[in-house]
């Protein structure tokens, strides 16, 4: 992290900053007063540090049963994050998140929205395939939403949207239903940051329920409308 600025009393931001865990200083310029100091070079070496960690685990059922890590796709400089529920088996051939049937659904779920899937950061609770693309369990999805928590803060997008109820669980404990807190706007609390976040059906339940589509589509339009209360240029 790098700020070059002192703030208007003069005192030097760097020996500030640690203290209060901020992610912008206060400029004099009015032009930028205020810089995020989570710069694209800072991210890219925080992200592969944080891939570097999960690849050197130890004793990690889905890691030794796997072909390769599937960590992310698309702009780490998005204001908006997905977060799925783990790996298929085109995603552990390829290496690359939703890149399968379910990955198919949702570019055109994003484009029915306007939304271009290269535009959004992508990535999974855990970054292994399960065996039989079985739901990760309860003990693999604590120990993954460390590197989850993780994560977001690196990318700090001003929308989250969880895919599915491995996604909610992760991040919101283990005890809610997805069919209850799906379509509601909820509040995240990472490293004291608090993320606007919407809880929607994955796409591959979609894909097995299509009646479900309909829910899924009001949930689809809440993101919208976030999107442009927010002025995120997407
Ligand atoms: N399902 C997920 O949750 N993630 C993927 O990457 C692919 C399918």
């Amino acid at each position: 992290m790098e700020i070059e600025h002192k703030n208007q009393n003069n005192n030097n931001i760097e020996d500030l900053k640690d203290l209060f865990e901020i992610d912008y200083v206060y400029e004099n310029d009015p032009i930028k007063r205020t810089i995020n100091i989570t710069n694209l070079e800072d991210k890219q070496s925080l992200l592969e540090k944080l891939k570097m960690k999960i690849i050197s685990m130890s004793n990690c059922e889905l890691k030794k049963n796997s072909n390769r890590i599937v960590f992310n796709d698309g702009d780490i400089q998005s204001q908006i994050m997905i977060i799925g529920e783990g790996p298929g088996q085109k995603e552990d051939e390829i290496g690359k998140p939703f890149v399968g049937d379910a990955g198919v659904l949702l570019n055109k779920m994003l484009e029915a929205i306007n939304i271009d899937r290269q535009k959004v950061y992508i990535t999974n609770v855990v970054n292994y395939r399960p065996p039989n693309n079985r739901k990760p369990e309860p003990s693999e999805i604590n120990r993954y939403s460390v590197f989850l928590r993780e994560h977001i803060n690196i990318i700090k997008p001003k929308i989250l949207i969880l895919m599915g109820s491995t996604a909610m669980e992760a991040l919101f404990g283990q005890t809610l239903k997805i069919s209850k807190e799906r379509g509601k706007w909820k509040e995240l609390i990472v490293n004291q940051k608090t993320y606007q976040t919407i809880l929607t059906f994955h796409p591959a339940y979609l894909l097995r329920q299509p009646d479900q589509k309909k829910y899924s589509w009001i949930d689809l339009k809440m993101i919208r409308k976030r999107v442009d209360e927010l002025k995120i240029g997407i």
